[in-house]
């Protein structure tokens, strides 16, 4: 059978819109997603999303609402609908598409996470990504005259910011962890650096016959009795401060560490496990929850992300289940297992 002209045609067209764009293109898109990012955060860091909240406004009435100037407002709400963050009704107002809602202040939102990727103490930081990877040093002190946690306790609202992030963050990774990992076979639990108390009272939200001790810096566990009375678990909590480096309190059957060793390089974290392994005893197991890599290529292509995020802003890393089999063996915790909580895995040990 021949193969007439329009075939040959269809045959063009649809192999034309099956094939990649050039490479600059595809560069091009590439680097525009720092200006998308921008956008997001930006969209965030002026309420649009707030704004929205009580229905349609027009493009001049919601610039009055947020105090923008007009001409400025309305290009940006254009650059809003591009991302996907915005649409234009019928009668010209504008509605928030759920992307947009994700961005409102309240219920499952992801609004302070789009604020602090926007902040200069994050994106200016990146802008010295090359430094980073030249030197193995990470250049926020340079940039901003102290280490990233300094810099937090000295400037208490870019602080606030990245506080709420992170507990956006930690909601959604708590709900997976808790279901992830069987927690049932422990009477008792530390949150070794376990912040404000969130997986903490989650953990103890589900197993009622579990007691826990949460641990961290003064100035942080001063603030999380409210979070642990809120859950109902403040009775069957015992808030401990101190630092790491230097000690940890003994006697929980599970040490729990979320999202900390990725803060730190290889010494500091050596450090860490040292201790935490001083204060288990023989039996005692350990679950090291993190964006664990090399375990699947979805995963790990944003966990790839965030391990340079890691570079820039502490000199931090991700690590492989192998990293953590070594440093857990090196002070005598033999790695038992891996669970998959998502994007996140607990790696859990055993004190030999
Ligand atoms: C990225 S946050 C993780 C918080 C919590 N575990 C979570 O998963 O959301 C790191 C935590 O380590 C704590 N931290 C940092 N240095 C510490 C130290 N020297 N001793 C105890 N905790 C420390 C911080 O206060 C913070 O709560």
């Amino acid at each position: 059978m021949s193969t007439s002209r329009r075939d040959i045609m269809t045959i063009a067209t649809s192999e034309s819109l099956h094939a990649s764009p050039p490479v600059s293109v595809q560069i091009l898109d590439l680097l525009m997603g720092g200006w998308r990012a921008g956008v997001v955060s930006t969209f965030a860091e002026l309420g649009v999303a707030d704004g929205l909240a009580s229905g349609g406004l027009t493009p001049a009435q919601l610039a009055v609402r947020l105090g923008l100037e007009r001409d400025t407002a309305e290009r940006f709400f254009r650059a809003g609908a591009s991302v996907g963050l915005l649409r234009q009704g019928e009668a010209g107002t504008l509605e928030l598409t759920p992307l947009g809602r994700a961005l409102a202040t309240d219920g499952d939102s992801m609004r302070n996470f789009a604020r602090w990727t926007g902040s200069t103490a994050e994106r200016a930081t990146w802008a010295h990504l090359h430094t980073a990877v030249r030197t193995g040093r990470s250049p926020f002190a340079a940039m901003h005259g102290s280490g990233v946690w300094e810099f937090m306790e000295s400037d208490p609202e870019t602080a606030a910011v990245f506080n709420s992030a992170m507990s956006e963050l930690s909601k959604r990774i708590i709900r997976s962890v808790v279901e992830a990992f069987d927690f049932s076979r422990f009477g008792s639990v530390t949150d070794v650096g376990g912040g404000r108390g969130a997986l903490l009272a989650a953990v103890l939200q589900k197993h009622p016959e579990m007691s826990g001790v949460l641990f961290d810096q003064p100035d942080v566990v001063s603030r999380a009795m409210t979070e642990l009375s809120d859950a109902g678990v403040s009775a069957r909590v015992t808030v401990t401060s101190g630092s790491f480096f230097d000690s940890v309190p003994s006697g929980s059957d599970l040490y729990m560490i979320s999202n900390v060793f990725h803060d730190w390089d290889d010494g500091r974290s050596r450090l860490i496990f040292k201790n935490i392994a001083s204060a288990m005893h023989s039996g005692a197991h350990i679950a090291v929850v993190e964006a664990v890599a090399g375990l699947d290529d979805t995963a790990d292509k944003a966990i790839a992300l965030m391990d340079m995020d890691m570079l820039v802003l502490c000199e931090g890393k991700q690590r492989t289940v192998e990293e953590f089999r070594s440093l857990m063996s090196e002070v005598g915790i033999e790695l038992v297992g891996v669970s998959r909580a998502g994007l996140q895995s607990v790696v859990e040990g055993k004190k030999v």
